[in-house]
């Protein structure tokens, strides 16, 4: 497989591009995504045989008011589908998870251990009083704990919410309460570039405004000293010296019961709990890895990503663990203690996938090519990306440098709402060519279409927003506890469009050979180092603080992080610009919300561009802060305040 096109890789010159002979309207991959368009209740059940069932469903799909209830009347249990199912097999004495903790640490799990481990951990919870439909909350760093407690709380069905270790004590204290958990699990600290990072001191101001939290269940990581409060506090080590190890029978959930509540930033300062179906979604995560990555048993799959992100969930969780796979988990910062650590550990374990992130690609690429070069990557077979769109440089670099030209790139498409890969090649299915920047064609199941303002669908070659038109079994069950906020973001959007059209807040356009190109985001969200965050998260943030009276967010591009946000800062009277300031509202957001919304600058402005109607108008501050055209202007109310941004955006110009 080989790019198919080096030169015209830009939006721009989408039109431009010649139809490729080579996909031919007959072949393999087109007849099975048109198959299950056509027919998606018989193609999505075939998929969901994969798992294994206690009950077979009645129904495959049920489809009311925009939710979806898939394979209703079917019962299944996630933990045993990634653990139990294996145990009669060959995979029973094969390696779950090579896991390496950054200062060069090493544990290994096989399936078997893996199922002990995670039935300890339910007996633990089951002691603590979590039953079926208690929710648990997880601080946790990359540690094998981590998927160990997940599996846990689904082996007893309590639902489970993983709150990202960069994030903040506000940030999870707000989840905590919102969720209703009963127990958090943490541990001590984490290893970050040479350094301890105190979760539990993090984890501990937090908890003193959860009053549902019953108690703290704290994994030893990194041995510094923390406070345990009697009562409430459990060493992970000492409550597993006198737990019963024995089997616990995982609980018979209903295939809509809540697996996970994943939270992540929308368009308002509140965070989404994105609430994810047992048997949809654990059917998609199986489905969409099988023919993004043709994984099989002798593969060696490395998704370089955290748990506390979907990607972690759906793909160094579920989607591995349920195929039998043999997955490397690291702890740890990517160019530590050097910039050949990933290149090293894909040679230690002769890694045959390897997912990731184009921010870490573009993070490692800048050491240059001599790292990858000192190690030998000949075992990797497939390449794969997530979470932003890929400078078409980039992908070559990646497909040069570290796949030397064997590798396919999956440049895969999707969202924490979907659950799963959405647009994506499938060497599962049929090698296809590949355009370097473009994430290729939709998945079978997944049927894209892209529109205007109204709904309506635009030709190919021209930009619009992405909407998915057919239910798909990984997608979000709701939002939870906002049920309006669901059918209003995702749903509501195109009343005249004629049809359900599901929003996913992203610009596409498809070219003239059906290939999808990503174009960023069309809504209020940022994506930094491939995380979202919501521009308004950050402006009430820095609202919150007593010097702020107005604030604005945008994203600007970055080479590295993709976007980082930037903010305009209107001080209240009596306050002073000063760089005091700026460093203590800094400091705020990464209390706040955590280090990863840290923005690059911090602009103090006497107004904020806005309509006569009083809205901030971000586009013009955006384009201004990009150096681009502001475009019309006759709506502002104070033509002023864009020469303001100018000023202190180009202090010379
Ligand atoms: O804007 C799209 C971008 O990431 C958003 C979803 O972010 P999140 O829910 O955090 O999930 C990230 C991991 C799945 C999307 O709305 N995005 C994701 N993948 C790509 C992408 N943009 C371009 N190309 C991609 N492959």
């Amino acid at each position: 497989m080989v790019p198919s096109d080096e030169k015209d890789n830009t939006p721009e010159s989408l039109k431009a591009l010649p139809t490729d002979e080579r996909i031919s309207p007959i072949n393999r991959l087109q007849d099975t995504w048109k198959h299950s368009i056509e027919r998606p209740e018989e193609f999505w059940e075939r998929e969901a045989r994969q798992l294994h069932w206690f009950r077979s469903w009645d129904t495959v799909l049920d489809w009311e008011d925009h939710h979806a209830t898939w394979f209703k009347g079917g019962t299944l249990n996630a933990s045993y589908n990634c653990l139990d199912r294996h145990l009669d097999t060959p995979v029973r004495n094969k390696v779950a998870f090579f896991w390496e903790g950054e200062p060069g640490d090493k544990r290994v799990y096989t399936y078997q251990q893996l199922y002990k481990e995670v039935n300890k951990f339910a007996n633990i919870l089951k002691l603590r009083g979590i039953q079926k439909g208690d929710a648990v909350a997880l601080y946790m760093p990359m540690i094998p704990e981590l998927p160990i407690a997940m599996l846990a709380c689904s082996r007893i069905g309590a639902p489970f919410t993983q709150v990202y270790s960069g994030f903040s004590r506000e940030s999870l204290a707000e989840r905590m309460r919102h969720l209703e958990a009963k127990v958090l699990v943490t541990s001590d600290g984490l290893w970050r570039r040479g350094k301890i990072v105190d979760l539990k001191g993090i984890a501990d101001s937090a908890v003193g405004s959860c009053p549902s939290i019953q108690s703290v269940i704290v994994v030893k990581r990194t041995g510094h000293d923390v406070d345990m409060e009697a009562g409430r506090d459990l060493w992970y080590h000492e409550e597993l010296a006198s737990v019963d190890s024995g089997h616990v029978e995982p609980a018979q959930m209903k295939s809509e019961n809540i697996l996970y509540v994943l939270y992540t930033s929308g368009t308002t300062a509140k965070p989404k709990g994105v609430q994810v179906s047992t048997g949809g979604y654990l059917t998609f995560v199986t489905s969409t890895l099988k023919w993004s990555f043709d994984v099989d048993e002798r593969d060696v799959w490395w998704c370089a990503a955290d748990i506390g992100w979907v990607t972690g969930h759906s793909y160094i969780v579920f989607g591995p663990l349920i195929h039998g796979l043999s997955s490397v988990m690291y702890e740890g910062a990517p160019e530590y203690p050097d910039p050949g650590r990933v290149w090293r550990m894909i040679e230690d374990y002769s890694v045959t996938k390897f997912y990731t992130s184009p921010t870490l690609i573009r993070h490692l690429m800048k050491f240059g090519d001599d790292f990858p070069n000192q190690y030998d990557l000949s075992s990797l077979s497939i390449l794969g990306t997530v979470g932003e769109p890929i400078n078409p440089d980039v992908w070559r670099w990646y497909y040069r440098v570290i796949g030397k030209e064997r590798c396919p790139v999956s440049d895969t498409y999707w969202q924490t709402e979907t659950g799963g890969f959405m647009i994506a090649p499938a060497p599962g299915i049929e090698l296809q060519p590949l355009k370097p920047g473009s994430a290729c064609h939709p998945l079978p199941g997944i049927d894209p279409l892209i529109v205007d303002e109204d709904g309506q669908p635009v030709e190919d070659g021209v930009k619009g927003y992405l909407t998915i038109r057919k239910p798909w079994p990984g997608m979000l069950m709701t939002l939870y506890k906002d049920d309006a906020r669901y059918q209003e973001y995702y749903w509501d959007r195109y009343p005249g469009a004629g049809q359900d059209l599901f929003y996913t807040g992203d610009y596409a356009v498809r070219d003239r050979d059906g290939y999808y190109w990503l174009l960023g985001r069309s809504d209020d969200v940022l994506k930094v180092t491939g995380h979202r965050l919501g521009t308004i998260e950050l402006e009430d943030c820095l609202v919150s603080h007593p010097a702020v009276v107005e604030a604005a967010v945008v994203g600007k591009k970055d080479e590295i992080k993709g976007e980082v946000p930037v903010c305009f800062v209107v001080l209240k009277v009596g306050h002073e610009r000063s760089q005091e300031l700026i460093d203590e509202l800094k400091q705020h957001i990464r209390n706040t919300i955590g280090p990863i919304a840290s923005p690059s600058d911090i602009y103090f402005v006497p107004n904020m561009p806005k309509t006569r109607s009083g809205k901030i108008m971000r586009r013009v501050i955006k384009s201004l802060t990009d150096g681009e055209s502001v475009g019309d202007l006759t709506t502002l109310e104070d033509p002023d305040a864009v020469n303001e941004i100018i000023k202190v955006v180009y202090p010379k110009k």
